[in-house]
């Protein structure tokens, strides 16, 4: 894996980097969304399913309904695990949907649960920096250099990056 770590990521930062991911996702179906509460994990997916043509306003914290499902060019479930007691509630109200090689899943608090979610995916941490900044660990596998290179051109300044 490859971890870019992207410094003082504005709102409007954060916009650019959710397009690049969707625009590179290169076969890997999985997003993983850590970080504290209010850290901007629900509003990346906002602007993640922007591009797919599902509406902003459409996209909401599934905290309290385990899972949201948007469907447009691409049908995406949106997950959050923050008040989950039970992993196998996830596994009830998904229905047999991770199966769906062509969905997206996008899952906050994916950490809670780690052994649960083993697929190869794209995980992003964020960190609160001040009011309007955070700073973004990026994880990408290797394989998908597209996106590495394209998140190194992302107009946000300040970058580092570590092969671990
Ligand atoms: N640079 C930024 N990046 C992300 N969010 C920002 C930024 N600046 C301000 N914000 C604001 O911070 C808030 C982040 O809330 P959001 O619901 O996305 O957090 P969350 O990580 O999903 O929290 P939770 O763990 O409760 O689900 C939003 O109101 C957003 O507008
Ligand atoms: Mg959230």
């Amino acid at each position: 894996m490859i971890e870019l770590e992207i410094y003082d990521v504005s709102l409007e930062n954060l916009r650019d980097i959710a397009r690049i991911i969707a625009n590179n996702l290169n076969g890997y179906r999985f997003i993983f969304l850590n970080g504290n509460l209010g850290t901007g994990k629900t509003t990346f997916v906002k602007y993640f399913c922007e591009n797919f043509g599902i509406k902003p306003e459409d996209v909401s914290s599934p905290t309290f309904t385990v899972v949201n499902v948007y469907s447009d060019l691409k049908t995406i479930y949106h997950i959050d695990l923050y008040r989950l007691n039970d992993i196998e509630e996830l596994f009830y109200v998904l229905e047999g949907q991770l199966e769906d090689e062509e969905g997206i899943f996008l899952i906050e608090w994916s950490n809670i649960f780690p052994e649960y979610f083993t697929e190869k995916g794209i995980e992003i941490e964020l960190k609160h920096k001040s009011n309007d900044k955070r700073d973004l660990i990026i994880k990408v596998p290797e394989e998908n250099q597209k996106l590495i290179n394209e998140l190194r051109r992302c107009k946000n300044g300040r970058k580092s990056e570590t092969k671990i």
